[in-house]
């Protein structure tokens, strides 16, 4: 079940929801310009591992609409400056990478082609990123519906719903499936400080769906495991290592370590675009930090003293001995997770083992 359509190609334009704005203002912006494109990602506007890959897809065609010659010299310069310009907007998530790759690799393919048949491959690519994804999301939802028990109860991170994908989510995907099964029960959503995902965005998307949930504030979480009020969590990744770890949004680790003390499953879902096949484990991870100023104020309004010291990573990360399983559209991998990646690897995964050049 989606609930909205976050991004778009329209006419030679891209349209996407701002969703700094939700869930107050549903306002959606329409540019010709990759650089608004880059910016809407640095700044949230567009965000979740997997629409971010999307939106860098369609942003690099935004930006080969302006080329107006391709010899070989200019080609070599604008894809390195494109690159560039989306890579380092936010450098976590490996699914922005992967599509990268997978942009690049059509200009490089096209080398020699009219600019016009370059332009209607890469819009061709941009918009099967886009499917695809959304196909992923459908497959992790009955695979990981699957995992549940009757009558769950799932507390859920962060926002992993339409508004983060493709599609219907990833962990959210796994939600919508179950209710639709008759196997979930309620849903509990942290608030996900600082910028509150899960109150403002996956609060939203349930609400749409009329899934019974509670919002709950990040530090509630171990006190509703405590009263076996939980019987799952479930959340999504942004970049999954070779040997499991997990980089999911700040806050995901703690919920974690709460689990295996509760004795309560840990289940990551995330399509096989966010697994970084080539880096061995979670140390490695280039993790985000955020402006300080997220966590002194919200909104205009100041909520710390001027001038401290604030540490703000975007992301931690889950050491593979805390998760139970890994959701995946090809499989629910289960430990020893580095023989788990070796057998996935076998599957057909050709596209993403070839196109993983740029880093
Ligand atoms: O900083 P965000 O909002 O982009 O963080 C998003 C998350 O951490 C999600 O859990 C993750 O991208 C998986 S979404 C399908």
């Amino acid at each position: 079940m989606n609930t909205v359509r976050p991004i778009e190609w329209r006419d030679g334009k891209v349209r996407f929801l701002d969703q700094t704005r939700l869930p107050l203002e549903e306002v959606y912006v329409e540019t010709d310009e990759e650089v608004v494109i880059a910016d809407a990602i640095r700044s949230l506007a567009i965000r979740g591992a997997p629409l971010v890959g999307i939106a860098a897809g369609y942003g690099f065609v935004l930006a080969f609409q302006k080329l107006k010659t391709n010899d070989v010299q200019s080609t070599i310069a604008w894809i390195e400056r494109t690159t560039n310009l989306f890579a380092s907007t936010r450098p976590t998530a490996v699914n922005l990478f992967w599509a990268l790759n997978r942009m690049r690799y059509v200009v490089i393919d096209a080398a020699g082609s009219a600019l016009e048949e370059t332009q209607s491959r890469l819009l061709d690519e941009a918009k099967a990123i886009h499917a695809e994804d959304e196909e992923l999301c459908r497959v992790i939802g009955q695979l990981g519906a699957h995992l549940l028990p009757a009558a769950s109860t799932v507390l859920t991170h962060c926002n992993t719903g339409s508004l983060a994908t493709g599609g219907s989510g990833t962990a959210q995907s796994i939600i919508t499936t179950a209710w639709e099964q008759l196997k979930l029960r309620h849903v509990y959503i942290d608030e996900t400080r600082p910028l509150l995902q899960g109150a403002r965005l996956t609060a939203w998307e349930l609400d749409k769906l009329q899934i019974p949930f509670t919002l709950i504030t990040d530090s509630t979480a171990a006190f509703v495991m405590q009263r076996g009020m939980v019987s799952v969590v479930l959340v999504g990744a942004d970049r999954i290592t070779l040997n499991g770890d997990v980089a999911n949004k700040i806050g995901t680790y703690g919920l974690a370590v709460l689990a295996k003390h509760h004795g309560i499953p840990f289940y990551v879902a995330a399509p096989t675009t966010t697994i970084d096949f080539e880096m061995a484990s979670g140390k490695d991870i280039p993790i985000e930090q955020r402006s300080g100023a997220e966590v002194t104020s919200y909104g205009q309004k100041q909520t710390a003293p001027s001038g401290i010291d604030v540490y703000a990573p975007a992301f931690d990360i889950t050491p593979n001995e805390l998760v139970s399983a890994i959701i995946t559209e090809k499989g629910v991998l289960r430990s020893p997770f580095r023989m788990a990646m070796e057998e996935l690897k076998k599957k057909d995964l050709s596209s993403i083992v070839r196109k993983a050049v740029f880093r």
